[in-house]
Order: C-alpha cells, then structure tokens, then sequence
C-alpha cells in the first residue's frame, strides 16, 4: 500500500529548525525530530533503568529498538514522550514546519504504549477521533462535537488501513490486528510528526505483524518517523532504516539498516 492512500494526504516536507537541513525536504533518515542526550532514569532512586541514553529519531525513517525484556524500552518511550522525567538528561522535540504553532510540542509526539491504550467501549471511529482532540477547541472536544471535515478524515484513515467495515464496531470486539489498526488510526489523526510505538506488532500472528508493519514503514515514508520497540530480531532485520540496540538502560549498538545482522543482533543481546 501506498504512503499517501494511507495518510490521504499532500505529502509533507517537514522543515527542521535544528542547523541541519531547514527548509529543505528531509532524506529518510536524515535530520532529527526528537533528540535525547545522556538520558538517566530511576524509578524508585536507586536503581538506574535508563543509563546515560544518548538516542536520535530521524525524520521520516523506522527505527527499530531492539532489546531483552526488562532493558528499559518502555522506559525510553515514555521518557520521550514526556510521561517521565529523567533524573539527568535532556528530550529535545525539533520544529516541524507541519505543527500548528499554538499547539505544544507535545501533540507532534504520538505515543502507543504496550497495551494500545484504546477505549474498548467506543467504536474504532470515535477512538480514532480522540486521535484529533488536541485540534479541535475544549468546548467541541468536550461535547465530543467534532467539524465535518474531522469527522470525514478519520473515516478516510480507517477506511485507508482498511477497516471501513468496522467503523461503528466497538474495539472490544475487535481483533488484535484490528486494534493496531485503530490505534495507528487515532495516532494518525493526531497530526504527529513522530509516532513512538510500544511493542506494536508482538501479539500478532506474522503475517499479519507484516502487513501493519509495511503500512507503518508507508507511514514513516510520508514524513512521519517512527520509532518501534520490539524483541524480535527478524523484524528489526526486515523493517529497520535504522538499528537502535538495548542492553541493561543503555544503548549498546545504533547504526543504519543492515549494519546488524540477526546473529549479530542475538550475538550482542546475550
Ligand atoms: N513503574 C515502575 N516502577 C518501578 N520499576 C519499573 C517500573 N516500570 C518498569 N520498571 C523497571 O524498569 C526496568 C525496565 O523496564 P521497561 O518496562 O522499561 O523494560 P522493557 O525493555 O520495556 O521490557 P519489556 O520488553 O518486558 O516490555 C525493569 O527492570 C522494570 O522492572
Ligand atoms: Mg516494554
């Protein structure tokens, strides 16, 4: 499937602000959109989960985090996200000429956490409108009134992952593969610039896990970055522009597709 029938929309050339390339359309995995320098994080003030984690997210490219259960994955997502605040360190979330400038740097982050976060309750549509919340005014996001336009989009998006059929379906009789649509659904309607996905495609079966990875790495060919985490070598293998290996809170290997082989991702996991 093709980038722009998943997104339906204008291609985007996001601009960074940082010395690097501004004003010019990004190469994959050029430029940074999220800069994270000598991250340190504790939980409990004793333990150091994320060790001195320096980590870029390029523009426009799928970088694959690799890493044991327990290396501190969720950690580094939710620390880019800004759920948690490092100890020591900095998250610097660059410009992006598609952001609506009244709107927080923080709406250009879209975060998927490990569980999807969904709400099973509602239909795939009205998940993937909390997706646009942040655009709309507090008074139509509160009557959950959203324009017509918005309404129309994110039919179109859900429809473009190709689950038209379900629209009014609530996601608790969805299919787990179904809700990774809906979630990249609600991810997209939120207009980011970078998408942090927890896990995403672990619970699925392989084919499938394929298909939502191929319209994710559409996705990141839009302009969008993505940033995965995953403990599967095949698929960092298969689907990485780039290679960001965990071990223990630190980043022991980050390099360009194919700069790791499988063996070399299980030899240095060990
Ligand atoms: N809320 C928390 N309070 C205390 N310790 C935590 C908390 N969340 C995670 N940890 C600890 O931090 C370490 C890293 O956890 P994290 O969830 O970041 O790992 P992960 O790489 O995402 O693992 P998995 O692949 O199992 O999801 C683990 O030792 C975990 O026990
Ligand atoms: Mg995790």
């Amino acid at each position: 499937m093709d980038a722009r029938s998943i997104l339906g929309m204008q291609a985007a050339a996001p601009a960074g602000t940082q010395a690097s390339g501004a004003g010019n359309a990004p190469a994959p995995g050029g430029s940074l959109c999220i800069e994270a320098r000598d991250l340190w994080f504790t939980y409990d003030g004793r333990a150091y989960v994320l060790k001195g984690v320096t980590l870029g997210v390029r523009r426009g490219a799928m970088t694959m985090v690799l890493g044991r259960s327990g290396s501190g994955k969720t950690t580094l997502l939710k620390t880019l996200k800004g759920l948690t605040r490092p100890q020591r360190g900095t998250v610097t979330v660059l410009a992006d000429d598609r952001l609506d400038d009244r709107r927080a740097p923080a709406h250009a982050v879209a975060y998927l956490p490990q569980g999807l976060g969904l709400v099973r309750s509602l239909s795939a549509l009205d998940n993937a409108l909390t997706g646009a919340l942040s655009r709309v005014g507090t008074l139509r996001s509160l009557a959950r009134s959203f324009p017509k336009a918005t309404l129309e989009e994110a039919k179109e998006t859900i429809a473009r992952l190709g689950l038209a059929h379900k629209l009014y379906e609530p996601v608790y009789r969805l299919s787990g593969g179904e809700r990774q649509r809906v979630a990249i659904a609600r991810a997209l309607m939120q207009k980011p610039s970078v998408i942090l996905a927890d896990e995403f495609v672990s619970q699925l079966d392989p084919i499938t896990a394929d298909e939502i990875l191929e319209m994710m790495r559409a996705v990141s060919r839009e302009g969008i970055s993505l940033l995965i985490t995953t403990h599967e070598t095949h698929v960092v293998a298969r689907f990485g522009d780039r290679i960001v290996v965990m071990r223990d809170g630190g980043v022991i290997h980050d390099g360009p597709s194919g700069s790791l082989s499988e063996d070399g991702m299980v030899a240095i996991l060990r």
